[in-house]
């Protein structure tokens, strides 16, 4: 089965026929008439789009549906309150395609982003803190994961390759820094910006066509998982230094600078402060420049609310 139209090619009036989407939410509904719908939510590649489906249009076997399987659909697009949405007359579960095609990926070369944080990962001369890069990024699966996970479900960067483009967007962002202020620790500034997320592996997993919450994820979020995980690195190095481990900790548990914002001390080093700087700019620029590529053909100059950034975004004529 092959895919013949994007989300972001529906139009309103289109007919769909068999035409094959993640199926992100699903829930049942009763309608004022006392009929039962469902409110489902389609994702690929290119986005999202809301539909509505009859009861009367879902066989018994489909009852059990669930958020990340890919389904085919068969309907049209309306327009509601001002969006496209699918009505949906036939919903399948298909099972005979890769769930890579249907979820967004990074729009930046993940190869090319690859070898800048290599570059910098071979210009690392503090031994100890070389010998756990190595160790990490020597083992294909980690290094797999790492290149191709998401930093996030939906806050930012939630996309294939999103890790790694957020890390090197903050690499990117931490050159001014470096420059300015020589007296900075460099191989234990990149070595925990390197790490300073790697928790989202075990936090975070792809399962069908979505990106879902582990358990341990969810019981212990990925500032506590990171630590563990550089934790397990430096046990088979010998003689790893004590005050060199408690400052790499420091910055991986300091990352997200507040209290409030999950992280259980404050950046108290110059090097942490500039980490958690950079996280926080990477972060609030990917939320931004998404959210105005989102409603880019809106006719408001101002894009909807958006709930993490606080405010409306202005995206000009
Ligand atoms: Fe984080
Ligand atoms: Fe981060």
């Amino acid at each position: 089965m092959a895919k013949t139209v994007t989300i972001s090619e529906l139009r309103v009036d289109q007919r769909l026929q068999d035409e094959a989407f993640s199926l992100k939410e699903f829930e049942k509904k009763v309608s004022r008439q006392g009929k039962y719908y469902y409110n489902i939510l389609l994702g690929d590649k290119t986005g999202e789009i809301r539909g509505k489906l009859w009861s009367e249009n879902v066989d018994s076997s489909l009852e059990s549906l669930t958020a990340g399987e890919i389904v085919s659909i068969s309907g049209f697009i309306q327009e509601y309150a001002g969006k496209p949405q699918i009505i949906v007359e036939k919903i399948n579960i298909v099972t005979n395609m890769a769930p890579e095609e249907f979820l967004p990926v990074t729009s930046r070369d993940r190869s090319k982003m690859q070898e800048d944080l290599e570059s910098a990962m071979n210009a690392v001369s503090n031994p100890y803190l070389k010998q756990i890069i190595d160790l990490f990024w020597k083992t294909d699966s980690n290094r797999d994961s790492y290149v191709n996970f998401p930093a996030g479900m939906y806050v930012h960067h939630g996309y294939v390759g999103g890790l790694l483009e957020h890390v090197w967007e903050m690499w990117q962002l931490s050159q001014p820094f470096l420059n300015i202020y020589a007296n900075l620790d460099k191989d234990l500034y990149f070595t925990g910006l390197f790490f300073h997320d790697v928790g989202k592996l075990e936090e975070l997993n792809i399962v069908g066509a979505t990106i879902v919450m582990t358990t341990e994820g969810s019981l212990n979020g990925h500032i506590a998982q990171g630590v563990l995980k550089v934790q397990s690195l430096i046990d088979q190095v010998p003689d790893f230094p004590t005050d060199l481990k408690s400052k790499l900790f420091h910055l991986i548990l300091s990352h997200q600078g507040h209290l409030e914002y999950g992280s259980p001390v404050k950046p108290m080093m110059v090097e942490a402060m500039i980490l958690s700087m950079v996280d926080s700019n990477s972060a609030d620029m990917n939320q931004a420049t998404k959210h105005i590529e989102k409603q880019v053909d809106t006719e408001d100059d101002f894009t909807d609310y958006h709930k993490q950034l606080g405010r409306s975004l202005y995206k000009g004529s």
